[in-house]
């Protein structure tokens, strides 16, 4: 408990409640703005109100969540949340069934036209009958046909495609569509199916999974989908779900079903949404980083999780999708690029070769920010990458009203600098619930701007515009509670003329001393990537050609606010570019063509990664890093 005070953590959205007293869930849960199904209105009926209790120790499920919810359920800490009393500290995840809307997730990028030619291509094949002159077998008769008709030569079939060959040739009139990957047979269909071939390609991330439908015969994404990592509920940092993972059996056999779960539930919507089946998903990329990667494939993690952080591999993977349970065509393959050293995967990989910086000339920066920040400087014909920890305070975590991007969240803040009035936006427009990434750092650059806090992050004691918390320490409201700004309603003029400090309102969002110190930990860290790599090169921030900025939560962020508070060095805007989710288009771009798989894997082999933590100065660039740019310094 927090100043005797409940704490609730809501996964996965992030966000934390506080509350003085202990009240019902699903109260608590409404009165956080959180929108949450309640059908029955809390009568402990509808059972839409589910939620998942992940602290180890779980009260016994009442009367009436034994009736509505299954034995399974409860034993996996279900409950209902209008038959719940919050009454310590927990850990709530909501599931996305529950939530009355859903988490802003960015899942497509910026895409080069490139040549469609997939590892898995599907053939027409009309087969002879059989007589007692030909006696040649099923298979032989197809691989016959295939390198007659298409110079194709296929030497083996998977196991499942065998058993079912016999009676799809035979249901079929001999008329039959094979998928072909390099020389297996994977999939057979009746009849002509040869336009009906799919592959996923997908961003595993370790907040957000993104998930790309694609033809593979046109090469075009016809649907896009994207959903929480449901690990988050087992750490909300790579460091947090390794540790639990290196625990038991148990738990990483936990960590990879809920993953791979998921990675199905989505596979099936979309087949649902697009008319397709399964099986006509014939292959799938994965790209991810170390950690997500080998937690899905269910490896071993005891090495990557202690120093030196060594991963199983460097060398890109194919395995069968039904090896992990992962449900496409039944011989289909799962493709993973190769992950490059430590943490540095293959997401990074993906970004590199999506955003072409690997043949870029001149000095190119890649920055895809996350809880994990990769940063890759393409300068002399050199690539090299790092990986610092900005840590996820841009998700949210670490923030004292911090959230991540749903509905709610303030996402946009301007501070007029003369009244230091907030105005905000939220996503969704709605009344504000928390504030996320692309809300905190705008409010940061804001405050900097205003001459709220210092160049050091500190609030200026004598401003007029902060209110004191309930522990006495500054903070700067956001959002009041109220409808009125309570800063100077509450202003108090004392005798001798001056501001007594007033006190800020408990349900008011805001921004505390706290939380500043986490963006400047997580842009200090940032800029020390690029201070490395710029010394490393030997080249000064002004020989940067261009800033590419990768990823969901790079693609709302305001470049500006971001050179403002000096995470960026001061390079001119017409520098900066954002491209979305680049990981999720490279993953794509392996998906889909053969020429651009071999290219990633001959890129992962030239890119240099330097390990921050043996790098001399770099506690030095970081410290520099956390302060703020001097007013005149800001552009
Ligand atoms: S709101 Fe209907 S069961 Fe909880």
């Amino acid at each position: 408990m927090e100043n005797g005070k409940i704490k609730i953590i809501v996964e996965p959205i992030g966000k934390r409640i506080f509350l003085n007293e202990p009240t019902g869930g699903l109260k608590a849960i409404i009165d956080a703005g959180l929108g949450i199904k309640s059908v029955c209105a809390g009568k402990g009926t509808c059972g839409k109100c589910r939620i998942v209790i992940l602290n180890k120790e779980k009260k016994p499920a009442s009367k009436q969540e034994q009736e509505i919810l299954s034995p399974d359920e409860i034993d996996n800490g279900v409950r209902l949340a209008c038959q719940q009393i919050f009454d310590r500290d927990l850990i709530i995840y909501i599931p996305s069934s529950s939530l009355s809307e859903e988490q802003k997730l960015q899942v497509t990028g910026e895409e080069k036209i490139i040549e469609v030619d997939p590892v898995c291509k599907k053939y027409f094949v009309k087969l002879k009958e059989a007589n007692l002159g030909d006696l040649e077998s099923d298979f032989n008769r197809i691989k016959s046909f295939l390198k007659k008709k298409y110079n194709l030569k296929v030497n083996s079939i998977d196991y499942r495609s065998l058993i079912e060959m016999p009676s799809i040739i035979r249901n079929n009139s001999l008329e039959i569509t094979v998928t072909v990957r390099n020389d297996e047979i994977i999939l057979i269909e009746g009849k002509d199916r040869t336009k009906n071939n799919f592959g996923l390609a997908i961003d595993l991330g370790t907040t957000k999974i993104a998930f790309l439908l694609v033809d593979l015969v046109t090469g075009k994404t016809i649907d896009s989908k994207g959903v929480m990592n449901p690990q988050v509920s087992y750490g909300e940092d790579i460091m947090s779900r390794l540790n639990f993972a290196m625990q038991s059996q148990d738990n990483a056999n936990k960590i990879q079903k809920v993953v791979v779960i998921k990675i199905n539930e989505a596979v099936s919507e979309l087949c649902r949404k697009n008319n397709l089946t399964h099986k006509e998903i014939t292959e799938m990329t994965i790209v991810g980083n170390t950690a997500m990667h080998h937690l899905l494939l269910g490896l071993a993690v005891n090495q990557l999780g202690l120093s030196p952080f060594v991963s199983l591999t460097n060398d890109s993977l194919q395995i069968k999708a039904r090896e992990i349970r992962i449900k496409i065509a039944p011989g289909g393959y799962i493709f993973l690029p190769p992950p490059i050293a430590g943490f540095v995967g293959s997401d990074h990989l993906a970004v590199i070769l999506a955003t072409e910086i690997y043949k870029k000339k001149g000095n190119y920066l890649g920055i895809d920010i996350g809880t994990n920040t990769e940063i890759v400087l393409k300068s002399k014909k050199v690539i090299t990458s790092v990986s610092t920890a900005s840590g996820p305070a841009f998700e949210g975590a670490h923030i004292k009203y911090g959230m991540r991007a749903a509905p709610g969240a303030v996402e946009r803040v301007l501070i007029d600098s003369k009244t230091c009035i907030p105005s905000v936006q939220t996503i969704n427009d709605i009344k504000p619930v928390g504030i996320c990434g692309s809300g905190i750092l705008d409010a940061v650059a804001e405050l900097l701007k205003a001459g709220i806090i210092n160049r050091s992050g500190k609030f200026k004691a004598d401003s007029d515009c902060v209110c004191r918390d309930s522990k006495g320490e500054f903070s700067y409201i956001l959002a009041p509670s109220g409808d009125g700004n309570r800063r100077r309603e509450n202003s108090n003029i004392l005798e001798d003329g001056k501001h007594s400090t007033p006190r800020c309102g408990e349900k008011d969002i805001s921004i505390n001393q706290k939380d500043i110190v986490e963006i400047q930990l997580a842009k200090g860290a940032i800029r020390a990537g690029i201070e490395v790599l710029l010394e490393h090169a030997d080249i000064s921030f002004k020989d940067i050609d261009k800033i590419i900025i990768a990823g969901a939560f790079g693609s709302y962020i305001d470049p500006k606010n971001v050179i403002d508070i000096g995470m960026f060095p001061s390079i001119p805007l017409r520098k900066i570019r954002q491209v979305g989710n680049a990981a999720g288009v490279g993953a794509k771009m392996i998906l889909i063509s053969k020429k651009q798989r071999i290219n990633a894997e001959r890129i992962a082999k030239k890119i240099r990664y330097l390990e921050l933590a043996e790098y001399p100065g770099f506690n030095n660039h970081f410290i520099n890093g956390m302060q703020f740019p001097a007013p005149d310094e800001i552009i």
